[in-house]
C-alpha cells in the first residue's frame, strides 16, 4: 500500500489540490515549520491543541488561559526522518529497542492522513473539536515489519479542556497471520522545575529499570520525586496517575485505558547534553509519563482490533491548601 505523500508535496503541482476536509468546524489545517502540516483544534475559551500529520503527533495542548501544558523542545527538529522531540509521540509497533525495529517503532516518523470516514467511535456530544487520523504501512514499512494494519488515531479536546487520544489498531493481514506489538503514548509534560514535581499512583509498583539492564524492582516511598536520571517501566500501573507540580500549583491527571504499563523518563543533565534535539537545561522543565503496553506485547489476529486510550486533564493542585490528598487527585 502506497505511503501517503509528504504534506505539502502537492503544492508544486500545476492545479491546486482540493482543500482537505476536516470533520469538525473547530479544526483547522495550517502549516508549521518546514511546511509540515498540522491540525489546530480549538476548544472553549483559549483551549487548543495542535497535531502534526507527521508522526500523528500532538505537539501542543493549551488550557483556558492559553498556557502550554506539554513540553516541546526549543531544539526539536521538524524534518523527517527525525521524530519531533516533545508533545506526544506515538510509539508503535515497538516501544524501546527490544525488537528489530528502530527505537520506538516507525509510527512517529511517518506521514499520517486525515481520516474523514472512520468507523463509528462513541463520542460525547459535548466534544466539538476533534480530528481522526489514519496510518497504513507503505511497501517500505512492510519490508521492515511484514504486517498489514490500520492504525486510527482520534485526538479530541473536551469541553473542560481535557485532551484525549484514542488509538484503534486493526490487523488487516490477508494471510491469516497474527501480529504482536508494544506501544506507548510518549507524553512529555511541561513542568516548572523537575525538582518540585512528584508523581503519585506508582508508589509500591514493580518496575523494570532501563538504567539497570531492565532489572525488576519494587518502588519504595510515598511518591516519586526526581533528583537524577530516571528511566523506568512501571508494570500493571493504575489507570490514573497524578503529576503534581508544586511550583505551578497544577496537577496533571493521566487516565489510561487498554495500556497496563507506564514509563517514567527524565534524561537529566548528561543525557540532555548528548541529545542533538534537546536543550542542555531543558530536562528541568519536562517529565515524560507514558501510558504503555511494554511488558506483554499485544497480539491481534486478522480482523481483530485493539483500543488504547489516554485522557489528560490539568487541574489546580490541592497543594494550595498545604494538604495534598492523593485520593482526591486520583478519584473520579
Ligand atoms: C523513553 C525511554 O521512553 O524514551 C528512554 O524509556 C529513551 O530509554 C527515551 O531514551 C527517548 O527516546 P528517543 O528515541 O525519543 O530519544
Amino acid at each position: 500500500m502506497a505511503s501517503p505523500a509528504p504534506a505539502g508535496a502537492a503544492s508544486a503541482a500545476a492545479s491546486p489540490s482540493p482543500p482537505v476536509q476536516l470533520p469538525s468546524p473547530f479544526a483547522e489545517l495550517v502549516k508549521g515549520p518546514s511546511g509540515l502540516e498540522k491540525i489546530v483544534l480549538r476548544g472553549a475559551r483559549n483551549c487548543c491543541a495542535e497535531i502534526y500529520l507527521y508522526g500523528g503527533q500532538v505537539t501542543s495542548w493549551k488550557n483556558d488561559n492559553g498556557e502550554e501544558l506539554l513540553f516541546l523542545s526549543s531544539k526539536a527538529i521538524f524534518k523527517p526522518p527525525k521524530a519531533i522531540r516533545g508533545g506526544i509521540p506515538v510509539c508503535f509497533p515497538q516501544f524501546g529497542t527490544h525488537g528489530n525495529l528502530e527505537q520506538h517503532g516507525f509510527a512517529r516518523n511517518r506521514f499520517w492522513t486525515i481520516d474523514n470516514n472512520p468507523p463509528p467511535l462513541p463520542v460525547s456530544p459535548a466534544i466539538k473539536a476533534f480530528v481522526d487520523l489514519i496510518l497504513k504501512p507503505s511497501e517500505e514499512d512492510l519490508k521492515i515489519w511484514p504486517h498489514s494494519f490500520e492504525f486510527r488515531l482520534r485526538v479530541a479536546l473536551g469541553p473542560s479542556g481535557d485532551l484525549s487520544l484514542t488509538s484503534r489498531i486493526r490487523n488487516t493481514n490477508t494471510d491469516g497471520r497474527p501480529f504482536s506489538y508494544t506501544f506507548a503514548y510518549h507524553t512529555y509534560f511541561s513542568v516548572s522545575d523537575i525538582s518540585e514535581v512528584r508523581v503519585e499512583g506508582l508508589e509500591t509498583m514493580d518496575y523494570l529499570d532501563n538504567l539497570k539492564a531492565k532489572e525488576r524492582f519494587t518502588e519504595q516511598g510515598d511518591a516519586i520525586v526526581f533528583e537524577s536520571e530516571v528511566d523506568k517501566v512501571y508494570l500493571a500501573a493504575p489507570s490514573k496517575i497524578a503529576i503534581i507540580d508544586h511550583e505551578k500549583k497544577r496537577t496533571f491527571v493521566v487516565t489510561k485505558e487498554g495500556l497496563p504499563d507506564a514509563v517514567v523518563w527524565n534524561p537529566w543533565d548528561k543525557k540532555a547534553k548528548a541529545m542533538q534535539d534537546f536543550g542542555d537545561a531543558e530536562y528541568k522543565s519536562m517529565l515524560c509519563v507514558e501510558p504503555a503496553a511494554v511488558e506483554r506485547p499485544i497480539t491481534l489476529k486478522p480482523g481483530e482490533e485493539w483500543k488504547g486510550r489516554l485522557v489528560l486533564s490539568a487541574v489546580p493542585s490541592s497543594y494550595c491548601s498545604g494538604q495534598l490528598d492523593p485520593l482526591k487527585v486520583l478519584q473520579g
